[in-house]
């Protein structure tokens, strides 16, 4: 445990920094806190009976043991206790009714716009606690191109634009050297809220988002998907594959009755820090502008 009281100012603020560039840079409990169990608790009357929220068993955590008897041990209970009510049911049931608002929301949503004001009120995700804002798209609705990346970083979560940072600049080069800018592109996240510490969403995460990127891509009608990056790819091809095995192979992506075709690349994120793949991202953009050609899309 670090002492702070016992730093000194540049120390601390030195601290902070690294922290920051660690992607710490949101304060959160030291222990999971299973949010779904905790809104389906019935009141409890008692102040000092409700549960704090550091000593909460995370998602399908088995019980803590019971503390140590001070008398001498007991005999067994033969009689059956009555069942105690588990947790993980009722955190399924509520996922699942997040999971139903979800599509019906996202369904019924008759344009962006619409679908934009139904995901700014959606509370079935708990990424929305720790983000700042909603960032739900850049570029042009008419685009018959449309990015799809993992979810925003700490810039577009400031900022509300996705793709803004350096990860979005290194895609805005990508795009350029195929002759491609924002203007011509529609950009959007498959979680659209910054997942704490940039970590990658959970399986959970991105199954409660899914209805909505499904029906941005359905209103935005593309003839073209790129898919950045694993979350992406996989969540949206409900491949398993890993993105290296997926990258530059193009797929069917079924939206209503309609088929797009989808290509899988490499993550900006990733070719920033393996410098030596951009030889595979350009290869993968190089197949990107020849559809492009081949469909007349300039
Ligand atoms: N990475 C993403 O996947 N999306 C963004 O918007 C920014 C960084």
């Amino acid at each position: 445990m670090i002492d702070a009281g016992a730093m000194d100012r540049e120390t601390l603020a030195a601290l902070l920094r690294w922290y920051s560039d660690m992607g710490v840079d949101c304060a959160l409990g030291e222990t999971p806190v299973d949010r779904f169990a905790l809104s389906l608790r019935p009141p409890t009357p008692a102040p000092e009976a409700l549960p704090s929220e550091a000593s909460d068993s995370a998602p399908f955590e088995p019980a803590p043991p019971p503390a140590p008897a001070a008398s001498p041990p007991r005999a067994p209970v033969v009689s059956p206790s009555p069942p105690r009510p588990s947790l993980a049911p009722a955190a399924a049931l509520s996922h699942d009714s997040a999971a139903a608002s979800a599509r019906e929301q996202a369904a019924t949503a008759q344009n962006l716009e619409e679908l934009r004001e139904r995901l700014a009120a959606f509370d079935g995700c708990a990424l929305k606690n720790s983000a700042t804002q909603l960032v739900f798209a850049d570029g042009a609705p008419d685009a018959r191109i449309m990015i799809v990346g993992e979810g925003p970083g700490a810039d577009e979560d400031r900022i509300g634009r996705p793709f803004v940072g350096r990860a979005g600049q290194l895609l805005d080069k990508m795009l350029a050297a195929i002759g491609l800018d924002r203007t011509k592109v529609y950009i959007a996240n498959v979680v659209p809220w910054r997942p704490p510490g940039n970590r990658t969403p959970t399986p959970q995460e991105l199954a409660l988002c899914l209805p909505f990127i499904r029906r941005q891509i359905e209103l935005v009608a593309p003839d073209f998907l790129v898919l950045l990056g694993a979350s992406a790819a996989q969540t949206l091809l409900g491949e398993k594959e890993g993105i290296m095995r997926l990258r530059g192979h193009w797929r069917d992506y079924h939206c209503g009755d309609k088929i797009i075709r989808a290509l899988p690349m490499l993550h900006p994120a990733y070719l920033l820090r393996a410098p030596m793949k951009k030889a595979q991202a350009w290869r993968d953009l190089r197949a990107l502008k020849h559809a492009l050609d081949k469909t007349g899309h300039s």
